[in-house]
């Protein structure tokens, strides 16, 4: 069903993408403007489910960015939810400085500045090297990397599949280059500290080699050809707009309560194949097991997330940290017929609330819908953590040296959720 369902959702018609789109400008010294130029799709995106997704940013120093650059560079963010910037030359004090943009208020890296101690169990701590002067922004890659920015020596893993997935690809496959995605997920700590309004990332060396092809060993026979090494993006939006009624009803009045600390929480958990949430094994540690938490740090966010720009709703949900589903009744007048817990319901148990999630999410990773950003040394990609779902998908060999630069930032301020319009005309 699953399968039909996605087969249904991804046969739009090809339409012609315009070619170019100029935002106002406003007076500048410069007689640059910006552009705004639709990324290039692989032949296996839909294009008519892209038209507003994604933009190449030209006409301006992306280090030198004025005010004014900025505020446009941040109403196309929302609009588009990933933007790209080739050929930039960004320092991680100039990287920081355009994530922090989006959110003034906003000091600390989006998993905190200090991710030793407690955390040191999480399943993100050997992803992460600090640039010890600009701690906010994060090493990220593959291979030894030498006298970076302050760090003598860091080792870099790039995440593979291979340690997290419950099942993996054969050896053999993966001499190949069969490979699967990773994590679909958003950059947040789910814990404590908000999810980051904008992720900044920056490709310092980008190794090249031949492209790889993404299993998803979930039965269907869905697969894709990705760039070495990419980044996969779906739309948060995409995700709520071809869900059916009855799920965008429930998705409309729902909440996710995630488990305290769930980087540690799920540690010991292993993946589904298609890297879209845990499989339900009962390997979750246990809470009294968790480093100390308390019930008020405990992130409880709507399923839908609104763009602050275009008013669109964004279905946002890490699956793998979600734990329980909090729904609310049907609002007043709206019609019961085959609506999914019309009374409401607060979902307890996890095997249900990750199949309720994986059934509204699957639909979204199929293969043409999902963007893989073919990464080139020093393209800068801003991408709209509230309004996308990523994941890193491949495999490098252990001497293949990568380098990202990496940057969000805990936001000043929850994610705002459906407001009464929305779930009256939702719901
Ligand atoms: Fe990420």
């Amino acid at each position: 069903m699953l399968r039909a369902f996605s087969r249904q959702m991804a046969h739009g018609k090809r339409s012609t993408l315009s070619l170019l789109s100029s935002l106002p400008t406003a007076p500048r010294l410069s007689t640059m403007a910006i552009e705004l130029v639709p990324l290039p799709l692989p032949a296996s995106a839909d294009p008519s489910k892209f038209q507003n997704f994604g933009r190449e940013v030209r006409g301006v120093d992306a280090g030198n960015l004025t005010e004014e650059d900025l505020k446009q560079i941040e109403d196309a963010l929302y609009k588009y939810d990933a933007l790209l910037f080739r050929n930039a030359d960004v320092t991680p004090e100039q990287q920081y400085r355009i994530t922090k943009h989006f959110d003034p208020t906003s000091e600390n890296y989006g998993h905190g500045n200090n991710k030793t101690g407690e955390t040191k169990k999480s399943i993100l701590h050997p992803d992460l090297k600090t640039i010890p002067s600009v701690p906010q922004v994060q090493l990220i890659g593959n291979g030894t990397v030498y006298d970076h920015w302050g760090l003598a020596e860091a080792k870099l893993k790039h995440p593979s599949h291979t340690s997290f997935h419950k099942t993996v690809v054969s050896d053999e496959d993966a001499e190949k280059g069969v490979t699967r995605f990773y994590r679909w997920h958003i950059d947040a700590a789910l814990y404590d500290l908000n999810p980051p309004k904008v992720t900044t990332l920056y490709g310092v060396k980008v190794p090249e080699g031949p492209a790889q092809v993404c299993r998803y060993d979930d039965g269907t026979g869905d697969e894709l050809t990705l760039p070495l090494g990419t980044t996969a993006f779906v739309s948060g939006r995409t995700m709520f707009d071809i869900l059916p009624t009855e799920y965008k009803s429930l998705a409309v009045r729902a909440k996710v309560k995630y488990a305290p600390h769930p980087y540690v929480w799920m540690a010991p958990a292993k993946a589904m194949s298609t890297g879209l949430g845990i499989e339900s094994d009962g390997l979750e540690l246990p809470l009294d097991e968790l480093p100390a938490w308390e019930e008020g740090k405990i992130k409880v966010l709507p399923v839908l997330w609104k763009n602050p720009v275009t008013g669109g709703l964004h279905f946002q949900v890490h699956p793998c940290g979600a734990k329980e589903l909090i729904v609310s009744p049907l609002p007043e007048g709206a019609s019961r017929e085959g609506a999914l817990y019309p009374d409401g319901a607060h979902i307890t148990d996890l095997k249900e609330v990750r199949d309720i999630l994986y059934k509204m999410q699957r639909p979204a990773i199929a293969p043409s819908l999902v963007y893989p950003h073919d990464w080139r040394p020093k393209d800068l990609v801003l991408f709209h953590n509230r309004g996308v779902l990523h994941t890193v998908v491949g495999a490098f060999k252990a001497e293949t040296i990568r380098a990202f630069h990496q940057c969000n930032l805990a936001a000043s301020a929850e994610p705002v959720g459906p407001s009464e319009e929305d779930i009256k005309q939702w719901a």
